[in-house]
């Protein structure tokens, strides 16, 4: 085993910097980020969920290492995911006195990585930011690669920016208190990572999946950070989705947000509908030849011993939930960009997958 904390380097234009991921390095936060911090104040804003847990336990060992630390706790969920959230924000720094040479830190899930990310990136046009993400979504995903956004009454994420953060700090122990739900939808994008990417991941996740849905150690860890460090290399190479390579992460999401607007946000989780758009987006992938039939089921099977689901629930109207794919701002030109695999490990991107194939495939997925 690696005893290094250290899972990755992002190449960046804003300026390179490393994540973090380890078991209780938390308790490092100090050393981890003393360099960061230099003279500048310290600006921490929690997700009220984690705050009394993990926000005064940060906040007390910035404090016996001299570091005074000036705390905001907001709620944070997808419904507050909003500009007014922002603008409260906005009020407290403003009465605080925050000057864009001092420092935020972002504790929380991923609405916390997007919403406090985009606060940071545009407060005084922009302030220096850490990561402290506490869901296992938000470190295998959300808090990596710099994409902030908050959503408007007319959609999700409509507005954000790119700001990278100068450090992320994963402690594998805040995800002791995760609801099993929470860490399920977690699971799905980091089986999202060993599908596109790594074949020997996708055997550990494959052979080790009660060790990892009991939290062992060290597989636990080693997994996450095999998943970070994967995420690292896409975003290093494509920081601004510009090329083939960022894109790519979008496996399971095309159908996954368009199941997630058809249910008004409140029935499945973002990785619960990624998982059975990534299983829609399989069943493409084998109606046009690109992948043998059995690859389908090797992807559902491992999905379910992750307790994730694999079937577009019977209530939803299979045409309304293609209208709504159709409409996704990554839809380019009238023509959704499909990530398809061709094995485990191996996908290509697709822009005129037949209307009949992809409603036969949702058919199936049904
Ligand atoms: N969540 C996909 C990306 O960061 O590009």
């Amino acid at each position: 085993m690696n005893n290094s904390t250290l899972a990755g380097q992002i190449k960046s234009q804003q300026g390179d910097y490393s994540i973090h991921v380890g078991e209780g390095i938390l308790d490092k936060i100090y050393s981890l980020s003393k360099n960061e911090i230099n003279n500048s104040r310290v600006f921490l804003i929690s997700d009220i969920k984690v705050f009394s847990g993990l926000g005064t336990n940060i906040i007390k060992t910035f404090e016996s290492n001299s570091i005074k630390v000036e705390s905001l706790s907001v709620e944070l969920d997808e419904t507050k995911k909003n500009l007014s959230t922002v603008d409260k924000i906005y009020e407290w720094l403003h009465e605080k006195g925050a000057e864009r040479s001092d420092i935020i830190f972002s504790l929380g899930g991923g609405v916390a990585t997007d919403l406090i990310g985009y606060a940071a990136a545009t407060w005084l046009r922009g302030i220096r930011l850490i990561h402290i993400p506490t869901t296992l979504a938000s470190m295998v995903d959300a808090s990596i690669g710099g994409k902030t956004a908050v959503n408007l009454k007319r959609g999700k994420n409509l507005v954000g920016a790119f700001h990278q953060p100068k450090l992320i700090i994963m402690d594998t122990k805040s995800l002791s208190t995760l609801k099993q739900r929470e860490m399920n939808s977690g699971w799905a994008e980091a089986l999202k990572h060993s599908f596109l990417f790594d074949k020997d991941l996708f055997n550990k996740f494959k052979n080790n999946h009660s060790k990892l849905l009991n939290k062992d150690e060290p597989f636990f860890t080693d997994a996450i950070k095999r998943s970070v460090e994967i995420k690292a290399e896409i975003v290093s190479k494509d920081e601004y989705e510009t090329g083939k390579d960022r894109i790519k992460l979008n496996f399971g999401h095309t159908i996954g947000h368009a199941l997630e607007s058809a249910t008004s946000y409140s029935n499945l989780l973002h990785g619960e509908a990624v998982s059975i758009g990534m299983v829609v987006a399989a069943n493409i992938s084998s109606a046009l030849s690109y992948c043998q039939e059995n690859l389908v089921d090797e992807i559902k099977n491992i999905l379910e011993a992750y307790n994730l689901p694999t079937r577009i629930p019977k209530n939803i109207n299979l045409d309304n939930l293609y209208t709504i794919a159709k409409s996704d701002k990554k839809v380019r030109a009238g023509k959704i960009n499909w990530v398809l695999l061709k094995e485990i490990g191996e996908s290509k991107i697709v822009n005129d997958v037949p209307d009949q194939v992809v409603t036969d495939s949702l058919r199936s997925s049904q």
